[in-house]
């Protein structure tokens, strides 16, 4: 019996944790109702009356180790805890968040919104996902046009009624399916072609489209909002001019040019010596289109405008290559305006 005592003793004195749930593990197997010293104090009974008292002694100095041995370990952890919780130093200044910036896309298309809604245009949607209608049978594009071509445009396979829009022209055709006139929106949107990817050309980009339509709409009422835009956009000093184009959805049709904003119209690598700056498309709404959806043309005229926002911004902040848009180059993006 005695040697069972000793072994107890020595287990007891030997056993370490850092485990509120192992030192209660432990306090069972002692202490518990079926535990070691509850049995020994059982014992007590069947053991030789001479031989009593000593054993009761030692069974009682083993339950006072095993005590003295929870109390000390239960210290032990209590106060590890307290230490961990106490190294948080809860008055320091917390650590700074860095701000983020904004893609150059989104500064230059914010500023864009901010000239037209000053001057009463609203912001439309339209998907990105486009079908042949919206994309250019309403907007009077003859059946061959090669913008329709395979080369230009990512159709959708096994659809070729369906394709990822190549203009955001087809917004104005979502428009007027459903409002009347007076309509004046700027359209923003995801663009894509089937081009090869270069310094001055991508498969995706972005473009805003305009459109306004109203009684009396004529040629001067787009030349002199197109003026005040490119004067908002540009600096006052910017002159603008339009030379004659052909787009199917615009009749007369033009192209615009804003005077060099680096050389002053003296020339340079910008505007290839020439002193102007080609930016957007327009042109007076083809009566085609506006019969197509169902606004008399002998009624209501319109203009519409359409420009690349990549193209807006390489102006404007003088970047060079479209690609540097899409690589989300940390050293690039973080040039243009913080949050
Ligand atoms: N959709 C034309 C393009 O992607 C841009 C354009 C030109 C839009 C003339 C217009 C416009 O609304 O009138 O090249």
């Amino acid at each position: 019996m005695n040697d069972k005592l000793t072994q107890l003793c020595k287990e007891i004195e030997k056993f370490q944790t850092e485990n509120l749930e192992e030192l209660d593990r432990f306090r069972l197997k002692f202490l518990g109702k079926k535990g070691e010293l509850t049995t020994l104090f059982d014992d007590i009974r069947s053991i030789p009356a001479e031989e009593r008292k000593t054993f009761g002694q030692n069974v009682n100095h083993l339950k006072n180790l095993v005590q003295e041995k929870i109390q000390q370990l239960k210290n032990a952890i209590e106060a590890k805890q307290t230490t961990t919780i106490e190294k948080i130093d809860t008055t320091c200044p917390a650590n700074s968040i860095e701000l983020g910036s904004r893609h150059p896309v989104s500064v230059v298309r914010k500023q864009i919104y901010d000239v037209f809604e000053k001057i009463g245009f609203v912001v439309a949607d339209g998907p990105e996902i486009e079908d042949d209608w919206h994309l250019f049978n309403a907007l009077n594009f003859p059946p061959e046009h090669p913008a329709r071509d395979m080369q230009d445009t990512f159709f959708v396979e096994k659809d070729p009624d369906i394709a990822l829009r190549t203009h955001t022209s087809s917004i104005q055709i979502r428009v007027m399916e459903k409002q009347k006139p007076p309509i004046r929106v700027i359209c923003p949107g995801r663009t894509y072609r089937n081009e090869v990817i270069t310094a001055r050309s991508h498969c995706m980009f972005h473009q805003i489209e305009g459109l306004y339509i109203d009684k009396n709409v004529s040629f001067a009422d787009m030349k002199q909002t197109l003026l005040h835009f490119a004067k908002e956009m540009f600096g006052t000093e910017t002159n603008i001019r339009l030379r004659p184009s052909y787009f199917p959805f615009t009749e007369p049709s033009a192209e615009m040019d804003i005077t060099c904003g680096i050389c002053k119209g003296k020339g340079c690598n910008l505007c290839k010596n020439s002193g102007w700056v080609e930016i957007l498309g327009c042109g007076m709404v083809d009566p085609n289109v506006l019969r197509n959806m169902n606004i008399d043309p002998n009624e209501y005229s319109g203009f519409a405008f359409g420009m690349g926002i990549e193209r807006i911004t390489q102006v404007l902040y003088k970047t060079k290559d479209i690609r540097l848009f899409f690589e989300n180059d940390l050293r690039f993006l973080k040039q243009f305006q913080a949050i």
